[in-house]
């Protein structure tokens, strides 16, 4: 999503901020801009598109123009009004004194809008940051000072924010503020950062303060004051940053998501090293901040995600639900939050998301710690807003993911929870032992067979290039593979824009079927277990209607031969432990798709890497 970096020091700003934005582009944006503040004199830049419009625009001025020491910057994804110039951020007052670059939403903006224009403000975009720089204006009008004028006006403010503003007549100094949008200010010497997230400062300081909800914080070259909600000073908290900048090169992949989706043994690697030694020692997880006790008296579990996340959650209700015997609900964060959710002390609410800062998944998280359900976030950030709300942590330690579309992360969250669930499984005793130790047993076994699929692509690559040029798809399974249908429905979809569905394939003749004949391929998963025959008689009745057919599976089967038009085989792997492996082809035709399409894979339109509105 939008995207802020702000610097004061004595390099110049330009520089600085727009290295920062670029390493923000991931995050998805559709139009950027930029404030350089010196001798009493703001300089506005904005360019709809990619940095690089912006970037020529500033190659064509003047140096005078642009060798400020102080600035902000922003990369805007829209969501009031269109991605033009003059919706683009920074924005100003009438006299363009003051600048301001926001993420997140004003929900009171049309409130606010008539009494600032009865008063004179003149609007200029459609957005609902303008506002509120026309609003600190006015306080600042009163206050004669942009801190008070912050401070007073953000109490006016209704939703979420994390800003920057600055005023020509104070050039020592940015003012930043945060409400349920993440910001960081990075600690230098001689110089500070603020930024919507750490890839954009990484490069220069590893320290840094993270702002919390309601607080202000005047930053200066040399000194960084930080106000809680009651306008009182309080202590700065520095803290070290987690990333080092080799994270975002592309490491001689084409694009990011391809290496990331190569990194997967390893992301596996990771999640299981100090928590699965082997079949017959216990899972160990420090992270989990309930005993034996505690786990016995757990009566639901309710799983919150969105996105791809959400689809790790389904997997997560089968195995769970199979292993622990617990009841498991799986909701979308947005669907959870409007209405009367039942959960107690005895639920454990379980939220998931790569970010960690995705508004809905955090909304719903407050919700059902209202309730005193016990929180575990399973995130790859450990200090997401998410990660600060948890009773019990699991970090997946999948290190960062440029590429919008989630791979690694959601392997990670899928084996956070299998092991998850073996915990609970063998701190309640709900399964006798040969089971777990065989599930044990296989995630260990996990990255080698994928390293299997991934060393030898080439019958995807021909797979994804055959069918390019359909304009639909249809992606079934049945079981703990559903939700893998509707994950590879969904990378489909989000970086090639081909209208893909999954349906679980028993559902097939209840509706979906109607659309078949030789325009609509069906890929279905077949795993050897309690649903394959029943999946083959989907196939079959696919067939039937004429509609091409492309088959996932584990399984050496004679009746495959004149069934299947194309069939990718993975290598031996039990029903429970399959989403693992199966998820690799899709993502891999997904990705070989899209790029044979031309696309922008890793940064698909009208997408964002972490979602901070509602
Ligand atoms: O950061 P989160 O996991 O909470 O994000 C949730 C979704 O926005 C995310 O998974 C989205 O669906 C991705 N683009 C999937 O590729």
């Amino acid at each position: 999503m939008c995207g802020i970096v702000g610097y004061i020091g004595k390099k110049r700003a330009v520089d600085v901020i727009l290295k920062g934005l670029s390493y923000l582009e991931y995050r998805g944006y559709d139009s950027a801009g930029i404030a350089l503040i010196s001798n009493n004199n703001t300089n506005i830049f904005k360019a709809p598109g990619k940095l690089s419009n912006l970037k020529e625009i500033l190659c064509l001025e003047k140096e005078e123009n642009i060798n400020a020491t102080m600035g902000i910057g922003h990369t805007r994804w829209a969501t009031h009004g269109l991605p033009t110039e003059a919706n683009a951020h920074p924005h100003s007052c009438n006299c363009k004194s003051l600048t301001i670059v926001h993420n997140g939403i004003i929900e009171n903006y049309k409130d606010l809008k008539p009494e600032l224009e009865k008063k004179g403000c003149k609007f200029i975009s459609q957005t609902d940051t303008e506002v509120a720089a026309h609003l600190i204006a006015h306080e600042f009008e009163d206050k004669k000072d942009l801190l008070k004028a912050v401070q007073s006006a953000v109490k006016k403010l209704k939703g979420a924010y994390a800003f920057c503003v600055t005023h020509k007549s104070m050039p020592d100094r940015i003012i930043a503020a945060r409400k349920n949008a993440p910001l960081i200010i990075g600690v230098g010497e001689g110089e500070n950062f603020i930024a919507s997230d750490i890839p954009a400062i990484i490069e220069y300081t590893k320290k840094a303060i993270y702002l919390s909800d309601n607080q202000v914080a005047e930053i200066k070259t040399d000194s960084i004051k930080i106000y809680d909600e009651n306008d009182t000073l309080i202590a700065n908290k520095v803290e070290n940053l987690p990333f080092e900048p080799i994270a975002l090169s592309k490491m001689g992949y084409k694009h990011f998501m391809l290496k990331e989706i190569h990194e997967q043994p390893d992301v596996v690697r990771n999640v299981l090293v100090d928590k699965l030694h082997d079949e017959d020692t216990k899972v160990i997880l420090d992270d989990v901040k309930l005993n034996k006790e505690q786990l016995s008296k757990i009566n639901r579990i309710q799983i919150i995600a969105c996105g791809t996340s959400l689809h790790a959650g389904l997997v997560g209700k089968y195995i769970l639900e199979e292993l622990t015997g617990i009841p498991t609900d799986v909701e979308a964060s947005s669907e959870y939050i409007y209405r009367n959710t039942i959960a107690d002390e005895n639920t454990l609410v379980i939220g998931i998301s790569q970010s960690g800062e995705t508004a809905d998944t955090i909304t719903a998280i407050k919700q059902a710690k209202e309730k005193n359900s016990h929180i575990l976030i399973i995130t790859n950030r450990k200090d997401s807003a998410m990660a600060r709300l948890a009773d019990s942590l699991l970090p997946i330690n999948a290190g960062i993911e440029v590429s919008v579309a989630a791979t690694k992360s959601y392997m990670a969250q899928l084996l956070s929870l299998y092991i998850l669930t073996i915990f609970i499984a063998e701190n309640i005793n709900s399964k006798e032992n040969g089971h777990i130790k065989d599930i044990k047993k296989e995630l260990l076994t996990l990255p080698s067979k994928l390293e299997s699929i991934l060393n030898d692509t080439k019958n995807i690559e021909n797979i994804a290039k055959k069918y390019s040029s359909f304009k639909n798809f249809i992606f079934i399974a049945r079981g703990i593979n559903y939700p893998s249908a509707l994950e590879g429905a969904l990378k489909l979809k989000e970086i090639s824009y081909i209208n893909a569905t999954g349906y679980p394939a028993g559902e097939l003749k209840h509706g979906p079927i109607a659309m078949l004949d030789e325009t609509m391929p069906v890929l279905a998963i077949l795993n050897e277990g309690i649903v394959y025959d029943k999946v083959l008689s989907n196939c079959e009745e696919a067939k039937a209607r004429q509609a091409k057919l492309i088959g996932v599976t584990n399984f050496i089967d004679e009746k495959h031969k004149n069934l299947f038009d194309d069939m990718v085989s993975i290598p031996e792997i039990s029903d429970i432990v399959s989403p693992a492996l199966n998820i690799v082809v899709l993502q891999l035709l997904a990705y070989h798709i899209s790029e044979y399409l031309g696309k922008d894979v890793d940064q698909p339109r009208n997408l964002a890497k972490s979602v901070t509105v509602e």
